[in-house]
């Protein structure tokens, strides 16, 4: 486990140095220089690394979405709720299968077999996104997620978040 880390951080550094030095891509993509560019290894093959980064902001920074679809979101002795230094359940990470109340459980928003994360084509999670609702049931409106705060993202960020998620590792 130990040693998976270290790859993991030194993957991220080395993507927050390739950020760097790429000037054009500096004033428009937002990263903080502090945080690693993602808690797991990322799969940048066939990925857009500008809108993977800003996916990534929108996914760690902004959106929270580990807190909810992480189970649980982070490792034993790393809770930062209980005073503990930050240690996010990577092998979990956004896998989903937290219950919120004995019906609602939060989803597995990593590529599925196809890459595509939660089983989604880019213009079906961004539709989801902006209804809050699946293309399968659009009878059902999704719960507890936060849809109608997401859905007034712009389609770039919508788009970027999409691209981060394929990047991220499979749980299947
Ligand atoms: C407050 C908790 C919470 C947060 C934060 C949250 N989600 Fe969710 N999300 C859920 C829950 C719960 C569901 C399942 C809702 C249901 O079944 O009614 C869900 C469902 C989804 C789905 C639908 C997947 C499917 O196939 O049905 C996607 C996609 C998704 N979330 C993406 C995200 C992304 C991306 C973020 C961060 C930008 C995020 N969520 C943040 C709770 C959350």
């Amino acid at each position: 486990m130990k040693s998976v880390k270290k790859i993991v951080y030194f993957q991220a550094l080395a993507g927050s140095f390739i950020f760097l030095s790429s000037s054009v891509a500096l004033a428009e993509v937002p990263v903080n220089p502090n945080v690693p560019l993602a808690p797991v290894l990322l799969n940048l093959t066939g990925k857009n690394l500008n809108l993977v980064k800003r996916g990534s902001y929108l996914v760690n920074a902004v959106g929270g979405c580990n807190d909810c679809h992480t189970n649980p979101s982070y490792e034993a002795g790393g809770d930062p709720f209980k005073g503990e230094a930050e240690a996010i359940n990577v092998s979990a990470y956004l896998g989903g299968g937290r219950a919120f109340g004995p019906t609602i459980t939060s989803a597995n928003i990593t590529p599925d077999a196809a890459g595509k994360p939660a089983g989604l084509t880019r213009t079906q999670f961004i539709n989801l996104i902006r209804t809050g609702r699946h293309h399968e049931d659009p009878t059902m409106i999704l719960q507890v997620m936060p849809w109608p705060v997401y859905k007034n993202m712009t389609d770039s960020d919508l788009k970027a978040i999409y691209e981060y998620l394929r990047a991220i590792p499979s749980i299947p």
